[in-house]
């Protein structure tokens, strides 16, 4: 998706715009639509070629009430745009697709094992999977930013869910496929076949690995899964594999495009930045929120209205399908003054990259970590770098992000 363009929505025809479509974000741009949409029609249904319907929310107040109201908004039938009129057969099993009480149930204990101090003791840890991502110190001329980016929250996330490194790529291809399952890159034949073939190594590999922690439990995320207690009983076999499913999509389809486009954000408008570096630690805090806000690479999520509600621009009807679009509630001018506009001294703590309300991201502690360490480190050893080729955008409705960013890069003086 292209994210830098300061969008003209004047000429946007807001009847033949087609949100479902994965090409809009490979090859076009969705934000003169989202702005569009936020000023004209805040509330807007589309009806697909075999009558499947959603309604789209773009403004930053209507995305957090779906996000968060979870008794007026579900994702039981589904939080993926993908799942639409399909349901979920995870649906109460695991966290993304469960409402609350179960969805607290089985949170509460993962809120021990992902909280920012739990994570933080293991930074050193973090700080060596992210490490070997980077382009090493002293590197000049081109590096494929996104690609190698793609490794770092399997490294990340494999050494705590102790998956074995000769897996990784393999785990990386299959995350892929399921996340973005029309991109040519990762499509075998159909969208459909893709996301079967994804499911099935997935679920194989996780029903492998659950099995053989149940009978030698370790310290890892997977064997506290077959352990912990949600509610008042243990885990079934099928909630331990939808779990590791979840936890693993959720850092590999996210946190690699943050990267990329945070850098790619920084090389095109904040190269003085670059070239000045962050000796004292101050603005990569800074630079963190402000990508993720404008990167948000976890672009849209599905709910369906348990009863009728009134939003800006109409009411939805109890069983009606909506869609929040996250990047756009980024981008809203209510919230962000002048949001297309890269700003690294801006508060961007109100963006809702990482969601709003009960579902907010488990994992944010441990993406905000590796994104501290990756950033200060890039800084640390790069004056400099320029796109030294096209960005090659992902083909997806659900993630935004790159799939190759070539750039050319200026090592630090003494680095
Ligand atoms: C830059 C990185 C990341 C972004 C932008 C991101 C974004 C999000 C968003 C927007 C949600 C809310 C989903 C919803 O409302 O339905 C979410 C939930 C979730 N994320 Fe992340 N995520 C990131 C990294 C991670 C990592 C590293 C992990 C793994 C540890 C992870 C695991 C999860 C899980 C398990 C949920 C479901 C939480 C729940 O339903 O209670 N995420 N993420």
């Amino acid at each position: 998706m292209r994210i830098s363009a300061v969008p003209d929505a004047a000429d946007v025809d807001l009847e033949k715009i087609d949100l479902f479509d994965p090409l809009l974000y490979s090859d076009g741009d969705p934000h003169p639509i989202w702005t569009a949409m936020r000023q004209r029609a805040p509330l807007h249904r589309q009806v697909l070629p075999d009558g499947r319907q959603f309604w789209s929310v773009t403004r930053h107040g209507d995305a957090c009430r779906v996000l968060s109201a979870h008794r007026e908004f579900s994702s039981e039938r589904g939080s993926l745009l993908h799942q639409l009129g399909k349901g979920d057969a995870a649906s109460g099993k695991m966290l993304v697709s469960a409402d609350p009480p179960r969805h607290s149930e089985l949170r509460g204990p993962l809120n021990r094992m992902f909280s920012a101090k739990a994570v933080a003791s293991a930074e050193p840890r973090i700080r060596r999977a992210v490490l070997a991502t980077l382009p090493p110190p002293g590197h000049s001329g081109p590096w494929d930013v996104a690609t190698s980016a793609a490794l770092l929250p399997m490294a990340v996330a494999a050494s705590f869910m102790a998956f074995p490194e000769e897996d990784w790529v393999d785990l990386v291809q299959w995350t892929s496929m399921a996340a973005a399952p029309e991109d040519p890159s990762f499509r075998v034949s159909s969208p459909a076949a893709t996301l079967a073939i994804a499911h099935h190594q997935l679920f194989d590999y996780f029903a492998k690995h659950m099995r053989h922690r149940r009978a030698n439990p370790g310290e890892d995320v997977v064997s506290y899964l077959t352990t912990m207690r949600a509610g008042s009983e243990q885990l079934t076999d099928e909630e331990v594999v939808y779990n590791c499913y979840s936890l693993l999509l959720g850092a590999n389809a996210t946190t690699p495009h943050t990267v990329a486009g945070t850098i790619l954000a920084m090389a095109e408008h904040a190269p003085h930045f670059l070239r000045h570096g962050d000796a004292d630690g101050t603005r990569v805090p800074l630079l963190i929120e402000e990508g993720l806000r404008w990167t948000s690479p976890a672009s849209s999520f599905l709910r369906h209205a348990v009863q009728d509600v009134t939003l800006s621009g109409g009411t939805v009807r109890e069983g009606d399908a909506v869609v929040v679009w996250v990047g756009s509630a980024n981008r809203d001018e209510e919230v962000f003054s002048e949001p297309f506009r890269f700003d690294l001294t801006r508060d961007a703590g109100r963006h809702i990259a990482f969601g709003f309300g009960p579902h907010y991201c488990l994992g944010s502690a441990l993406a905000r970590i590796a994104l501290r360490i990756y950033f200060s480190e890039f800084l640390r050893r790069f004056a400099g770098a320029e796109l030294a080729g096209d960005p090659v955008h992902l083909r997806s409705n659900f993630i935004a992000g790159l799939v190759h960013l070539p750039m050319s890069l200026v090592p630090r003086a003494g680095t």
